[in-house]
């Protein structure tokens, strides 16, 4: 079946989405650099699906080798654009590094797919919303100024993509607004390997409740929400990386809609920081320890998606709850401790 470049295939929405397309019956090839990933991830995949992908290393950003690769690749038809730097409190302090890479990759890519007929599949964010006005969000919603370089190159990006797919009729794309993907592959051979101290929540919690790190901060009870600390759509990565597979899908049967269009990828419903915290104790039957904290600058108060046009027009919903994304996480971080990836 159809050939689709992964990039970023090793990270962790990637690896998990190489999964998927293999179980679809898709044939994914892997470019990454693995600056941000780990080359083990590749005999991980194998164990999962008895495929081990084809993989190539190189930077996007390098025209040359993306050219090279397109030519050599002349049966893709599909693209899941995953690679690109994603750490919120870095972009503030290294913003060209961010605009630099982010763009000179997506642009790259673009440019190497001139003329040719190419389903693009694109990892958006919900950041792009800021603090919404009305929740559920819907994809109608304004995007609201970005509140770091990271956020701005996710709505810059859409843009351009956007405006590539009227100016063009060969490319057929797709952007994906993720919510807060959690969780891990129920084998727990793949999951979120954070650089460093986490600055997401879930794999916080994870370290500290296997003793790499102290006790986790609630940043911020003092919210407008029903239990004072923020709220958001926390959703499983697996069914995350469902998404992509029913978008390329949509994208191979013709999107009725035209050539470019957005869609929320969440659950539909939002939990606060306090009952994530609840449902990892009461899933895992493990303790934690957690103090309040102050708010973290740049954090919105609650955020949560309308995910009707992804059910409908996509064919696509979230399956899995809250606890299992928390056993499935902890699972993961267990397995690490025994199997440290190299
Ligand atoms: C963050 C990014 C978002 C990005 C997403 C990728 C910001 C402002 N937003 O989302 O743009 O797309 O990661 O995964 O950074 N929390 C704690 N204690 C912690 C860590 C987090 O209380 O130690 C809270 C946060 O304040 C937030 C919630 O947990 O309310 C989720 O935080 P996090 O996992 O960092 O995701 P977001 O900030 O929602």
């Amino acid at each position: 079946m159809s050939k689709i470049l992964v990039t970023g295939g090793t990270g962790y929405i990637g690896s998990h989405t190489v999964v998927e397309l293999l179980r679809a019956g898709y044939t994914p090839v892997i470019v990454d650099n693995l600056v941000n990933s780990n080359a083990g991830v590749l005999d991980q995949l194998k164990k999962i699906t008895g495929i081990k992908p084809e993989f190539h290393n190189f930077d996007l950003c390098d025209d040359e080798k993306v050219n090279q690769f397109v030519a050599e690749h002349p049966d893709i038809t599909g693209i899941i654009h995953f690679a690109a730097y994603k750490a919120v409190g870095e972009s503030v302090q290294q913003p060209l590094k961010y605009y630099h890479n982010n763009f000179f990759s997506l642009i790259n890519l673009l440019n190497a797919y001139a003329g040719k007929p190419v389903n693009f599949v694109f990892s958006s964010s919900c950041t792009v919303y800021g603090q919404p006005d009305q929740l559920p969000v819907t994809e109608t919603a304004p995007v609201k100024k970005a509140e770091s370089p990271y956020g701005n190159t996710k709505q810059i990006a859409e843009e351009i993509l956007a405006e590539t797919a009227a100016a063009f009729d060969n490319y057929h794309i797709v952007s994906l607004r993720y919510f807060n993907p959690v969780g891990a592959h129920e084998s727990a051979l793949i999951g979120e390997l954070p650089l460093g101290v986490p600055q997401n929540l879930v794999p916080f919690i994870t370290q500290s409740a296997i003793g790499k790190r102290g006790p986790i901060t609630v940043f911020g009870d003092d919210y407008n929400t029903p239990d004072g600390s923020a709220i958001r759509d926390y959703i499983h990565v697996v069914d995350l990386a469902k998404a992509h597979v029913a978008a390329i899908r949509l994208l191979e049967k013709g999107n009725p809609k035209g050539n470019y269009d957005v869609f929320n990828i969440g659950t539909g419903k939002g939990n606060s920081v306090l009952e994530v915290i609840k449902a990892f104790e009461a899933s895992t039957g493990v303790k934690l320890n957690y103090q309040i904290g102050p708010r973290r600058a740049g954090d919105v108060e609650q955020v949560w998606g309308d995910v009707s046009k992804s059910s409908q027009e996509l064919g696509w919903k979230a399956e899995l709850g809250i606890d299992e994304m928390m056993r499935s996480a902890w699972k993961w971080e267990q397995y690490l401790k025994d199997h440290p990836l190299a």
